[in-house]
C-alpha cells in the first residue's frame, strides 16, 4: 500500500494530492508545488500554521481532483511527530472525501533539518496508522481506507529507500493487529480464542507456537497465575512464541500480561473501572504483534514471547483476599487484593521464561496499574529497570517512535510495603502511595540476576478519544516501540 514514487507532477494524473507547508519557511523545491502553494497562500485563513487545513479543487497546474494542504506549524517545531501527525490527518481528510489513493508531498530533508529516512518513516507511519478503521462490529462500514500511498520523492532517493516502505508497513501492521485485539470485546477474546487467535497467526509466520493448557499449567505448578484463572469459567492458557534464526547469539524475552477481562475479582472493581478492562491484555497483545512481525520481517535476533492469558472473574472459586499461593519460583504470595491479579500472572511468566530460555534480556509489558497512569497521566508509560543501559535504550526508543516512557525509581527499601504477615509476600503495598513502584518491586523478587525491563502501559494503551493517526480503542502501544529497541540491543 506504500509506495515511494518519482514522477513529473504535471504529468501525473492524481486522485488526491497532499502537500505539507511550514507557517515561516519553504520547504519544497519543485516548482509546481511551489506554484500550488502559492494559490493556497491566497486563501486568507490559510498561513500553514500547525494543523490548518485548506482544500483546493480543479487546479490548472496538476491533473489532481483535489489538493490538501496541511500546515506544520514554525519551521523550527518540525519533527518526526509532527509528520506524524500531518500524515495521520492528511489520511483521514482523503478517507472522508471518498478517495481511494493519495499522493503525498515529501518535504526536503535539508530545509526541515532531519534525515530524509525518518521524515519517510515519519510519513509513512502516520498514513499506514491512520488509515486503520476498526468497523468490524458494525453492520454499515462508513468510511473506506484507501488502497494506495504515494510518497514523492526524487529516484535516487526511491532507489535508496526502497526497502523502507515495505519495513514501515510491515510494523504498522503489527501495531494495528494489537490495536484490533485490545478493542475487541471480552467475550470474543476469553483465553481459548485469543491464544487461538494468536498461535494462529503465528503458525503462519512459522513462529515455534506452544499453548500450554490448564492441565500442563496445574502440572508445571503455575500457582500464581492459576490462582488469578480460579474465578472464571474461561480457562487460562500461556502462549509460547519462538523466533529462532540461524546463528542468533542473543535471546531476548518478551512477557506481556494478558487479561482479557478485569473485573477486580472478589475485590470487584466499581462500575465506572470495569468498562474499558477489556483492554488489560494490551501487554499481550504487544508482544504477540511483535513476535509475529519480527518473523515476518526475518529478525536477526532469537525472540521468545511469553504470554500468560486469564481472565479474572470473582465467583465461588475465584480466589480470596488472604488467600496464601505458591508461585512458579516457589516464593509464596498472599493475595491482599485479587485486583493486583496482574503482578500475579506476570511473576510465574517471568519466572518459566528465565528457568526455561535464560535469556540475555527479558522485557514484560503490561497494563499493570492504575497509580501508573495518576504519575505520568494517559499517554507515557512508566519503566522500570536495575540496568542503565536498558533503561536508557527504551527511553530513546520511546522519543523515536513517540512511544513515550518515563524511567521510574525502584527504591530498595520500599520493598518493606510488599511484605506479608503470613507469606513471603503481599501483592499489594501496605499503603497506595507509590502503586507503580511498588508493583514494579514486586517483580523484580522474581528476575534474579538477569537484565529486565518493565514497561508499565496502563495509560496509553487505550484511549477513548481519537487522535490524528489512531482511533478509539487500542493504541497498539508498544510494537513499534519494542521494533526501535531490538534494533539498539
Ligand atoms: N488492570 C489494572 C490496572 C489498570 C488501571 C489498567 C487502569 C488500566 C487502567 C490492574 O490489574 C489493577 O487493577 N491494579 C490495581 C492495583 C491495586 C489493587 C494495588 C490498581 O491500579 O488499582
Ligand atoms: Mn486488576
Ligand atoms: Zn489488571
Amino acid at each position: 500500500m506504500l509506495h515511494l514514487k518519482s514522477a513529473d507532477l504535471m504529468k501525473e494524473k492524481i486522485e488526491s494530492l497532499v502537500i505539507p507547508v511550514c507557517e515561516d519557511k519553504n520547504i519544497h523545491e519543485d516548482k509546481t508545488i511551489l506554484s500550488l502553494i502559492k494559490s493556497a497562500k491566497k486563501v486568507k485563513a490559510f498561513k500553514g500554521d500547525k494543523d490548518d487545513e485548506v482544500i483546493l479543487y480543479n487546479l490548472s497546474e496538476v491533473s489532481a481532483q483535489i489538493i490538501i494542504f496541511l500546515g506544520l506549524g514554525k519551521l523550527e517545531k518540525v519533527n518526526m511527530e509532527s509528520l506524524r501527525t500531518m500524515a495521520g490527518m492528511a489520511v483521514k481528510g482523503v478517507i472522508k472525501k471518498k478517495h481511494t489513493a493519495v499522493l503525498m508531498a515529501v518535504p526536503l530533508a535539508a530545509k526541515v533539518n532531519m534525515d530524509m529516512q525518518n521524515i519517510l518513516e515519519a510519513m509513512m507511519e502516520g498514513t499506514f496508522l491512520g488509515n486503520h478503521l476498526f468497523d468490524r462490529y458494525k453492520k454499515e462500514k462508513k468510511l473506506q481506507p484507501l488502497e494506495r500511498i504515494d510518497f514523492l520523492v526524487t529516484s535516487d532517493e526511491a532507489k535508496k529507500y526502497r526497502r523502507l516502505p515495505s519495513r514501515i508497513s510491515a510494523v504498522c501492521q503489527g501495531t494495528i493487529l494489537a490495536r484490533e485485539w485490545v478493542s475487541m470485546p471480552p467475550n470474543d477474546k476469553r483465553p481459548e480464542l485469543f491464544a487461538k487467535s494468536i498461535a494462529r497467526l503465528a503458525r503462519k509466520e512459522n513462529l515455534k507456537v506452544t499453548v500450554l493448557g490448564e492441565k500442563e499449567l496445574k502440572q508445571k505448578k503455575f500457582g500464581a497465575m492459576l490462582a488469578v484463572a480460579a474465578g472464571s469459567r474461561n480457562k487460562p492458557r500461556m502462549v509460547i512464541l519462538e523466533h529462532t534464526p540461524v546463528k542468533a547469539k542473543k535471546t531476548i524475552a518478551f512477557v506481556g500480561k494478558g487479561v482479557t477481562f478485569d473485573s477486580g475479582g472478589i475485590n470487584l472493581k466499581p462500575s465506572a473501572s470495569l468498562a474499558d478492562m477489556k483492554m488489560d491484555m494490551s501487554g499481550a497483545a504487544a508482544v504477540a504483534a511483535t513476535l509475529i512481525t519480527a518473523a515476518r520481517l526475518k529478525l536477526r535476533l532469537k525472540l521468545v514471547g511469553i504470554i500468560p492469558i486469564v481472565e479474572n472473574m470473582p465467583s465461588g472459586a475465584a480466589s480470596r483476599p488472604g488467600d496464601i499461593i505458591k508461585s512458579y519460583d516457589g516464593k509464596t504470595v498472599e493475595i491482599g487484593n485479587t485486583d493486583a491479579e496482574g503482578r500475579l500472572i506476570l511473576i510465574d511468566a517471568i519466572s518459566y521464561t528465565i528457568k526455561k530460555y535464560k535469556p540475555q534480556t527479558l522485557i514484560d509489558l503490561a497494563t499493570l496499574t492504575g497509580a501508573c497512569v495518576v504519575a505520568l497521566g494517559e499517554k507515557i508509560a512508566g519503566t522500570f529497570s536495575f540496568d542503565d543501559k536498558l533503561a536508557e535504550n527504551i527511553i530513546l526508543s520511546g522519543y523515536k517512535t513517540h512511544e513515550r516512557c518515563w524511567r521510574m525509581p525502584m527504591p530498595e527499601d520500599y520493598k518493606e510495603l510488599i511484605k506479608s504477615d503470613f507469606a513471603d509476600l503481599n501483592n499489594v503495598g501496605s499503603t497506595r502511595y507509590g502503586g507503580a513502584i511498588t508493583a514494579a518491586l514486586f517483580l523484580s523478587e522474581f528476575v534474579k540476576d538477569t537484565s529486565w525491563a518493565h514497561i508499565d502501559i496502563a495509560g496509553p494503551a487505550y484511549t477513548k478519544k481519537e487522535s490524528s493517526y489512531c482511533g478509539v480503542g487500542g493504541t497498539g502501544f508498544g510494537v513499534r516501540l519494542l521494533f526501535d529497541l531490538m534494533e539498539r540491543l
